[in-house]
């Protein structure tokens, strides 16, 4: 089994409890199956550019005019959308781990959302119908916030994003652990909170390990 586990967090693991939560994550999933294998990505060591002009033709011109011949800057603007691309398609299980920022994902996360996320790349569309490129099946996704949330709260954008994106690609089996009320000036019981999220990112671990 292969895991992509994508990083959005510039903070040091002491200091990052979504972080925390990927680190007890891996060590229950590699105790419980040593096969598996775990390819990272750290979104800061290896930065997604913005979709740019130059990308956009790349990728949306030939869904309407099949004889368009790219450019070479073209052709190089998407680079580390292809690279990226053919990691998720190795991946049979995707791990995110990121903090919420402005009720969302970090900018950073939303950049490599935009870059992957296309036709060509992750799917193709036949007869006005999406078909993956991708063998995906299950999406883990490790996330602190510093308020407390419930899955539904209209103050979360973070979630919805992830859902959206990966649902439209044909992935539904999205997973959350999710450590939050983790600011002190607004909450007493982060540590049990963090504890809890940590033995649901165990379970998570636990099923995944024994996935056929
Ligand atoms: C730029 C920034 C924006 C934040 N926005 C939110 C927010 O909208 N909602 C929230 O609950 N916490 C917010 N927080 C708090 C973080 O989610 C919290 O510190 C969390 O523990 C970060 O995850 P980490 O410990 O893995 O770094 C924000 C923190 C930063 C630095």
């Amino acid at each position: 089994m292969n895991v992509l586990h994508v990083v959005a967090n510039p903070r040091p693991i002491e200091e990052s409890v979504s972080k925390q939560l990927a680190a007890s994550f891996f060590a229950t999933l590699l105790g419980k199956n040593p096969d598996v294998t775990v390819n990272n990505i750290d979104l800061y060591e290896d930065p997604p550019p913005y979709l740019s002009l130059n990308a956009y033709r790349r990728i949306y011109t030939p869904l309407v005019n099949p004889e368009y011949k790219p450019t070479k800057a073209e052709e190089d603007s998407i680079a580390y959308a292809k690279e990226q691309a053919e990691a998720l398609r190795q991946a049979d299980v995707l791990v995110l781990t990121m903090p919420m920022w402005a009720g969302g994902p970090p900018a950073i996360l939303k950049a490599w959302l935009d870059q992957v996320a296309q036709p060509g790349l992750l799917f193709n569309v036949e007869n006005g119908v999406v078909k993956p490129l991708h063998q995906l099946r299950k999406i883990i996704l490790l996330v602190a916030s510093g308020d407390v949330y419930k899955e539904g709260d209209d103050r979360d954008g973070l979630t919805p994003i992830i859902r959206n994106t990966f649902g439209f690609l044909g992935v539904t089996d999205i997973e959350v652990a999710w450590a939050d009320g983790q600011d002190p000036n607004f909450h007493s019981d982060g540590e049990d909170r963090k504890q809890t999220a940590l033995e649901m990112t165990e379970e998570l671990a636990e099923e995944v390990a024994e996935a056929p």
